[in-house]
């Protein structure tokens, strides 16, 4: 990724491990500074810290449960006092409990909404508020902030035995486009990414076993598992200049999973 003289201010939740943590080490490669909020996982956010120091960015962890309000919005006072205004929101967050549909506990829907679907919509919130407050820019100008929702293809692609989890990432797409056409007048950029199979913590039951990783690979076109990395650098350019005409959209950065893989010999 190239150096850019711009620092921008970014912040990126779930940042501990995964997507998260490769999307926060991305912009720290660039200079920017970042946030870096984690839940549980204070070591995995240090070394998302530390990988951002380490390559010329600068930032500091903060821990807050996104589907908190007030924790969120300690977060982002906390986050307006060392920088200023951020630029950018990685609206990232989220968590898995998978069940079949009968044995899906209340407990287990609420925790998924609250912390995928709840959480980013607090914290776009909060963002919203931040970049309304910057001064006007006019029509041909720049974008004055942007926000990046990390959805997944089970905001298109139906998932059995995850009714929780795909019912809040088709939550976010509509969260995402409603919001997006709101804020457009006012130079505000919001979008979605939607990554197939990365390779993290969520997954590794199946990407460490041969089997079950031989099985996703019929899912995925393009025959290889994502890496953070494939995120990152669409949210970087997401979050750049160069897509200043790309608001309320989703690119879906999944090897083409969402291309319905079993009509490639069938139908
Ligand atoms: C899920 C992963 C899954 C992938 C593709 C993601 O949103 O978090 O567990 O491997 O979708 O099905």
């Amino acid at each position: 990724m190239e150096k850019t003289s711009e620092k921008k201010t970014v912040l990126v939740t779930g940042a501990s491990s995964g997507i998260g943590q490769g999307i926060a080490i991305g912009f720290g490669q660039l200079g920017a500074r970042v946030i870096v909020n984690y839940h549980s996982d204070k070591e995995g956010a240090q070394y998302t810290l530390n990988k951002i120091t380490a390559s010329g960015g600068e930032g500091f962890i903060h821990q807050a449960d996104v589907s908190s309000e007030d924790e969120v919005q300690a977060m982002y006072a906390k986050a307006v006092d060392a920088y200023g205004p951020l630029d950018v929101l990685i609206n990232n967050a989220g968590i898995q409990k998978d069940s079949s549909f009968s044995n899906m506990s209340l407990d287990e829907w609420n925790a998924v909404i609250k912390t995928n679907l709840t959480g980013q919509f607090l914290c776009a919130r909060e963002a919203i508020r931040l970049f309304e407050q910057k001064p006007d820019v006019g029509d041909n100008d720049k974008s004055k902030g942007n926000i990046i929702f990390i959805s997944s293809v089970h905001d298109v692609i139906p998932w059995a035995g995850h009714v929780n989890y795909a019912s809040s990432k088709g939550g976010i797409s509509m969260l995402m486009k409603s919001l997006a056409l709101e804020v457009a007048q006012k130079k505000i950029r919001v979008n979605c990414i939607s990554p197939g199979a990365i390779a993290t913590d969520i997954n590794d039951d199946v990407w460490k076993d041969k089997e079950k990783m031989a099985e996703l690979l019929k899912l995925i076109p393009y025959k290889r598992i994502g890496q953070p990395e494939d995120i990152a650098k669409a949210a970087i350019w997401l979050a750049s200049d160069e897509s200043d005409y790309v608001t309320g959209t989703t690119i879906y950065v999944d090897g083409g999973m969402t291309l319905y893989p079993g009509f490639l010999e069938n139908g």
